[in-house]
């Protein structure tokens, strides 16, 4: 499908509604659209791809579908449901099993959000990715409409009470506590940050699901917290 385009975006939402229903067909398509993303980069085929954070593998088995040796990196077993990737290593993204320079792309998806420390876990996919490589990192941004994740759009009235509604309501617990699995993380500082860098070049920071205006949108101060949704950074490895 063509990015960005209102038919894919439509599509992607559609999926994104019905994922605690069908995850299988919400995840199957994300990783299909995130493999596209990668690819108007550098083809996967024969190219080593490590996904960090990479839940239950659909990335992985995708970027494997399109000829590429990729590996799944996920800290938590939970995460990987039942049938996770041959070969996935049980690793945390701050301290991966990995030599220097390893990966042709470093890749996560919606990681960002949920680390402590999102400038050492990038420098992290940095030192694994090979001079030239490509570093592709999506996070939701805590203005975004979802950025309190589950008990979205609540959180725009405050965390606790987001929190306390989402367990009335559902019966439930939450999934994401802020300031441990979740934390809130902003788009302006985030590129400050990675701005700042010597190690990497940014190719293009853009919303990563938005239909039209996807660049435009991410460069409005004030605007962009709020109405970007998701920030897909592609970053390219210094020689
Ligand atoms: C919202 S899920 C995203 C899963 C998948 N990448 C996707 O886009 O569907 C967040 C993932 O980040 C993982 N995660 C959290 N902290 C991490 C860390 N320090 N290193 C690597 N992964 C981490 C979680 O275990 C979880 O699988």
């Amino acid at each position: 499908m063509k990015d960005p385009s209102i038919r894919r975006s439509v599509t992607l939402f559609r999926a994104f509604m019905r994922e605690q229903q069908d995850p299988e067909h919400t995840y199957t398509l994300l990783a299909r659209d995130a493999a596209d993303q990668v690819e108007r980069y550098v083809p996967l085929k024969d190219r080593v791809v490590v996904d960090i954070g990479g839940g239950g593998g659909y990335f992985t088995e995708e970027f494997r579908r399109r000829g590429a040796q990729s590996y799944l990196f996920e800290p938590d077993a939970t995460e990987l449901g039942a049938r996770p990737p041959e070969g996935t290593v049980l690793a945390d993204g701050y301290l991966l099993p990995l030599a220097d320079g390893v990966a042709d792309v470093a890749f996560s998806s919606n990681v960002l959000e949920h680390v402590d420390d999102p400038g050492t876990f990038l420098s992290e996919m940095v030192r694994v990715t090979r001079p030239g490589g490509l570093i592709y990192v999506s996070f939701t941004n805590w203005y975004s409409p979802w950025g309190g994740h589950e008990w979205a759009p609540w959180h725009y009235l405050g965390a606790d009470r987001a929190v306390n509604r989402y367990q009335r309501r559902t019966g439930k617990p939450a999934k994401h506590t802020l300031g441990e699995n979740l934390h809130a993380i902003h788009i302006g500082p985030t590129l400050k940050q990675v701005r700042a860098r010597d190690d990497v070049q940014v190719v293009s920071a853009r919303s990563r699901y938005w239909p039209f205006l996807a660049g435009a949108v991410a460069k409005v101060p004030g605007l962009r917290e709020v109405a970007t949704w998701n920030l897909l950074l592609i970053l390219r490895r210094c020689p």
